[in-house]
């Protein structure tokens, strides 16, 4: 693993409660990245170090700046930290770009058709991937489905209307909004929450449904509609992709999971570390103050690894196993002890 420092250059303000960091690419050691990757913020807060991953904004060889848009999320630590105290010149620790949720080059052809799909703060990664498909003209067209409260929360609008009109019939956007419009006059702009179905009935009328891949950044609700509606349609899903800001976990998995107490070695020091119920083994040792490693926490990152070598542990919520992942070992962020006297190692 791979680490920087970066300095900040810009916090620019996208709406009432996001903004947007652009870092500086060093002089030397330049940050690589696809688009749709993610970078891995670190701070010490009030003494603990706090792990967050960022989906780029900006898109490689387009942007000069390394850009992460940041939402705020009530109660959340490191989105306040960053939106109330993160200023130009400070220097922030990050780990080497991750994320699988990136164009496959290798699968577009000159026909093929992007579609993304996001709400809210899952603009990020799709704005860098559409910036980069269309500067590249790696596609026929790229149309972005993008829901929000209102016109006043959507990240990006100026943007967005930019893209609009530097690739005019290479991209198309739709706009769903909660909130009513008082006097929509954009026929793409249409009211309530994303409504896969009528969107793809449009493009399947306008015969831009074959050769479609379609990449999905938003709450699970989106993604699911997202996918059964194009599953209905007959779209692969090969050609689907999707991005997890955060883990949803069926609680009906944690039948049998009591607090336990488990043994964590970590750098050759050995803790015993109490996991409450609910509570994955990573977030409990990061409450009893061990500096575990991690990134993603949602299991796809397999930064927070570690061998499971007394016990039984069961991982839960993890869409896909992460390829790399050695037999005994398990994701830890994931990972809730299935018996009394579990022992981790952590190299
Ligand atoms: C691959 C990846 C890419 C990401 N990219 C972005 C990005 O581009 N922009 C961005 O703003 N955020 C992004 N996130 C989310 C980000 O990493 C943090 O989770 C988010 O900023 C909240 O962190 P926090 O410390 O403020 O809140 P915390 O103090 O960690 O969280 C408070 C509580 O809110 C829950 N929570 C965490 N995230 C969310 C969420 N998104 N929605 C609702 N509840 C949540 C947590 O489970 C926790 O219980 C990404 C996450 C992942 C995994
Ligand atoms: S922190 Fe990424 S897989 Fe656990």
């Amino acid at each position: 693993m791979r680490f920087f420092t970066l300095k900040v250059v810009e916090v620019r303000t996208e709406t009432a409660d996001t903004v947007t960091v652009a870092f500086k690419q060093p002089g030397l050691k330049k940050v690589k990245y696809q688009a749709g990757q993610y970078l891995t913020l670190m701070f010490r807060i009030n003494g603990r170090r706090y792990i967050r991953p960022y989906s780029f904004s900006s898109a490689p060889l387009i942007d000069v700046n390394l850009e992460v848009t940041i939402k705020r999320l009530p109660g959340g630590v490191v989105s306040n930290h960053i939106i109330d105290t993160l200023k130009v010149d400070d220097m922030v620790e990050v780990m080497e770009p991750m994320g699988d949720f990136t164009l496959n080059e290798a699968a577009l052809t000159p026909s093929t058709h992007i579609v993304l799909w996001g709400a809210g703060s899952g603009i990020t990664p799709l704005m860098s991937i559409a910036k980069y498909a269309l500067h590249k003209n790696l596609a026929a067209h790229v149309t972005l489905v993008y829901g929000n409260r209102n016109a006043e929360s959507v990240i990006f609008l100026d943007k967005i209307k930019a893209l609009q009109t530097q690739f005019g019939s290479h991209f198309s956007a739709w706009h769903f909004h909660t909130q009513p419009a008082i006097a929509p006059e954009n026929p793409n702009l249409l009211q309530g929450r994303i409504n896969p179905e009528k969107v793809l009935s449009v493009m399947k009328s306008e015969d831009k449904l074959a050769n479609t891949i379609h990449y999905i950044c938003g709450p699970s609700g989106l993604k699911e509609s997202v996918r059964a509606a194009l599953t209905g349609l007959g779209v692969s899903v090969n050609n689907v992709y999707s991005e997890d800001f955060e883990v949803v976990r069926d609680p009906a998995e944690f039948e049998g999971i009591i607090t336990r107490s488990v043994s964590v070695t970590l750098n050759g020091v050995t803790n015993r570390v109490e996991v409450v119920k609910g509570k994955s083994i990573l977030e409990a040792g990061l409450d009893a103050l061990l500096d575990m490693p991690y990134s993603c926490q949602t299991g796809n990152c397999l930064v927070c690894k570690g061998r499971v070598v007394k016990g039984g542990v069961k991982m839960i919520g993890v869409q896909k196993l992460p390829e790399g992942l050695a037999k005994g070992e398990s994701l830890l962020c994931s990972s809730f002890p299935l018996t009394d006297g579990c022992v981790i190692e952590i190299d």
